[in-house]
């Protein structure tokens, strides 16, 4: 029997996940499919029921349905409680549990470009308010996060973000005067993106031992990661974030922890640019 898994989310069309998802599956022998299910917000429900069939080893769930998801599930873990989303659900005998792998590909990927945290966990500077930015405060909390503070586009998002994680919060205009205190600074905004504007962070003004992270993957090295670089800091890119919550994902489904390796991100970057 194959076990199906897959992506429900509304769009879903651009996805990276299948590939990786796929590269796996063949590595591991699986007899597992990972399929992109559209799913439109009037749909949710129903497509949830489906996902109770005994073949569905589980999904992953992305924008606009982390948070509604809650209420199709049975169960939500410690973690995804604690964002306040769920990014992947398990389906145990026709059980749905939620549980969210954000947080761990965060995590484990800043591990992977910055080896031990300490130093630069010390004063943390996050640029953006959005679901990624939740899944990104868990973690650094959890990690042993020294002071964290948050800054926004829109002032309102960041206050509630501010107020539900217990960090500060300041005013999206003075942000480069945050950065002469920083041991690292992480842009969680989609400023940066392929077809969108550049973030305006003057990374100058950055002590010489801070590093750079940057969520975005899609260029790899943004502008802000290349400034970072010619500049001598540190910098991690949002490659590993996607491969890590994949793999643990997948190891939520199949119970087997897959590698990630240079082969693997050469072919997923095949297909992102
Ligand atoms: P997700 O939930 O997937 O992280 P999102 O909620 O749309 O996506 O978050 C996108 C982030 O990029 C937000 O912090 C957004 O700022 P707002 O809360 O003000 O919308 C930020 N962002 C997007 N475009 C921006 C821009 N032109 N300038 C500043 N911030 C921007």
């Amino acid at each position: 029997m194959t076990h199906l898994t897959g992506l429900i989310g509304y769009p879903v069309s651009h996805s990276l996940s299948p590939r990786i998802h796929a590269y796996w599956s063949a590595q591991h022998k699986l007899d597992a499919d990972y399929k992109l299910f559209t799913t439109a917000p009037a749909r949710l429900r129903q497509t949830m029921l489906h996902m109770r069939k005994k073949n569905v080893a589980g999904v992953n769930i992305t924008v606009p349905h982390k948070q509604t998801v809650i209420e199709y599930l049975d169960n939500v873990d410690d973690t995804a409680t604690r964002i306040g989303a769920v990014n992947t659900v398990i389906n145990q005998n026709g059980t749905l549990i939620g549980s969210n792998t954000d947080a761990y590909g965060f995590i484990t990927n800043l591990r992977d470009g910055l080896g031990d945290l300490t130093a630069y966990l010390k004063n943390i500077v996050i640029l953006g308010a959005g679901g990624a930015t939740r899944a990104a405060i868990v973690a650094l909390k959890d990690a042993g996060a020294g002071h964290i503070t948050l800054t926004n586009r829109s002032p309102e998002k960041a206050q509630n973000l501010a107020d539900a994680f217990q960090v500060e919060c300041l005013p999206w205009s003075v942000r480069n005067n945050l950065l002469a205190k920083a041991t690292l600074i992480i842009n969680t905004t989609s400023l940066g993106m392929e077809g969108q504007p550049e973030l305006s962070i003057d990374v100058s003004l950055l002590p010489a031992t801070a590093a750079v992270h940057d969520i975005v993957y899609a260029p790899l090295e943004t502008e802000l990661l290349k400034n970072a670089s010619a500049r001598g800091l540190k910098t991690v890119d949002g490659l590993g974030m996607l491969l890590y919550q994949a793999q643990k994902a997948f190891e939520l489904w199949h119970g087997i922890l897959p590698a990630i390796t240079p082969e693997l991100r050469a072919h997923v970057m095949e297909s992102a640019v």
